[in-house]
């Protein structure tokens, strides 16, 4: 079969110096408003995270025009609801677990702010050896790619149960496959309006809501590896000084 290692993209984000992109963080999270946000939740970003350096970084009066689109509840408000200010958390699409599933055939969209830490593709070996020396640590966006890439008639002779789809990454599924070629317009030219472009985006995105400081703490990481030379060295010099005489 396959290994799991032909299910991994090539992502920015990918090694000891990879980055987010932040275009592709931008047309990611336009993936997840206009394809996912009817469904999931995306419980720990505020409006005012998509603001933030390393994030896809909206100006902040776009988020406060992108947050005043939404009503949320307050107590103190009149009437009990007002517009949602950059503060606010992203709503969830449903007002309780029971009514999300009531719409879903039973089954729960899960939150998906930490989807990408929550799943990841199991490494077979040998590729997981490979994968702690690469530093690999895209398997959540892997899982969603696949997810949303995979979506294919039942192999033949299976029966799906009624309100079930099939995924050949997953199996039977009660997630109806919500991408289609050219369902999302991108703005501005050249980037593909395809699932698979979709699917790199949107799991790019979750990603960063999943693991918003993954760069700083990679460059953080590389500069103490080079604080740690640095200091061997000099300890090196030291020792040879303090023990010069020792004969
Ligand atoms: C499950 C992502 C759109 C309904 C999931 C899971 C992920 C996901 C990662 C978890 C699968 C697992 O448990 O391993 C997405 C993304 C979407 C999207 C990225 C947009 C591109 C939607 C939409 C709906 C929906 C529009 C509703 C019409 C569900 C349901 C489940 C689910 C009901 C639970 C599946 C089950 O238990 O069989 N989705 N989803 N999703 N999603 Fe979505």
């Amino acid at each position: 079969g396959e290994t799991a290692h032909a299910y991994q993209q090539s992502w920015t984000f990918s090694g000891v110096f990879g980055t987010y992109d932040r275009n592709q963080l931008r047309r990611g999270f336009q993936v997840f408003k206009e394809a996912c946000s009817s469904c999931h939740g995306l419980d720990f970003i505020a409006f005012r995270n998509l603001s933030e350096p390393g994030g896809p970084q909206y100006s902040e009066e776009a988020v406060r025009a992108l947050a005043a689109e939404f009503t949320v509840e307050d107590i103190e408000a009149e009437g009990g609801e007002r517009p949602a200010i950059p503060a606010d958390r992203w709503p969830d699409p449903f007002e309780n677990d029971q009514i999300a599933r009531d719409a879903n055939s039973g089954a729960l969209p899960p939150d998906l702010s930490l989807m990408a830490k929550a799943r990841t593709i199991h490494q077979e070996f040998p590729w997981w050896v490979f994968n702690y020396f690469t530093a690999y640590q895209e398997g959540g966006a892997d899982y969603i790619y696949n997810l949303l890439t995979r979506y294919a008639e039942p192999p033949e002779g299976e029966e799906l149960q009624p309100g079930m789809y099939y995924n050949e990454f997953y199996g039977p599924i009660v997630m109806p496959n919500p991408l289609s070629d050219g369902l999302i317009s991108y703005e501005g030219e050249g980037t593909p309006e395809t699932v698979e472009q979709y699917a790199l985006d949107v799991a790019a995105f979750l990603q960063w809501t999943a693991d918003p400081h993954m760069v700083s703490r990679k460059q953080m990481g590389f500069r103490v590896m080079i604080f740690l030379v640095l200091l061997a060295g000099m300890m090196y010099l030291v020792k040879r000084k303090i023990w010069a005489n020792a004969h």
